[in-house]
């Protein structure tokens, strides 16, 4: 009997520890999959431009030194021509359709890189 009730406070403690430990493991876990989740919806070309240099001077919704993607959708239809003109575009960087500022060249991007990185931009078209 008097064994029983030292008992209890310990049960009573390793229930708790264990129950809050599962817990937070349960928790960690779904906070991961919400991450991986996330990143697996992140279109690849947006992906692509977050590794390259674009940012330093474009946004998707705010002009930087070059105008927004959301600008460049929108001034564009969305054909084969247009995703041509647009890879060599940045294949070869130049001015003159937004400003006088150039965009630097980016010879270093392979094709199916820069397919990503226009099919990307021309979702923000609205
Ligand atoms: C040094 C700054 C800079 C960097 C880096 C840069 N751009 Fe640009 N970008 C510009 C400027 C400035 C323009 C406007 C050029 C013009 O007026 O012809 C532009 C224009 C564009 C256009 C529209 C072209 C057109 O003729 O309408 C696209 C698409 C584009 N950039 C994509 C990219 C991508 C993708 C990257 C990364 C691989 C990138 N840019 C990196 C400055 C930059």
């Amino acid at each position: 009997m008097k064994r029983k009730y030292l008992l209890m406070p310990v049960l009573i403690f390793l229930i708790y520890a264990c129950g809050g430990q599962s817990n937070q493991q349960a928790n960690n876990t779904a906070g991961s999959d919400t991450k991986a989740t996330a990143v697996k919806q992140e279109h690849k070309g947006k992906q692509l431009i977050a590794k390259s240099d674009c940012s330093a001077c474009h946004s998707d919704k705010n002009k930087i030194v070059g105008p927004s993607y959301t600008d460049v959708a929108n001034k564009y239809d969305n054909t084969p021509e247009n995703h041509q003109y647009l890879t060599e575009k940045i294949v070869k960087g130049g001015s003159g359709v937004w400003g006088d500022v150039p965009m630097t060249p980016h010879p270093q991007l392979s094709e199916a890189d820069l397919k990503e990185m226009v099919n990307y931009i021309f979702t923000l078209k609205h």
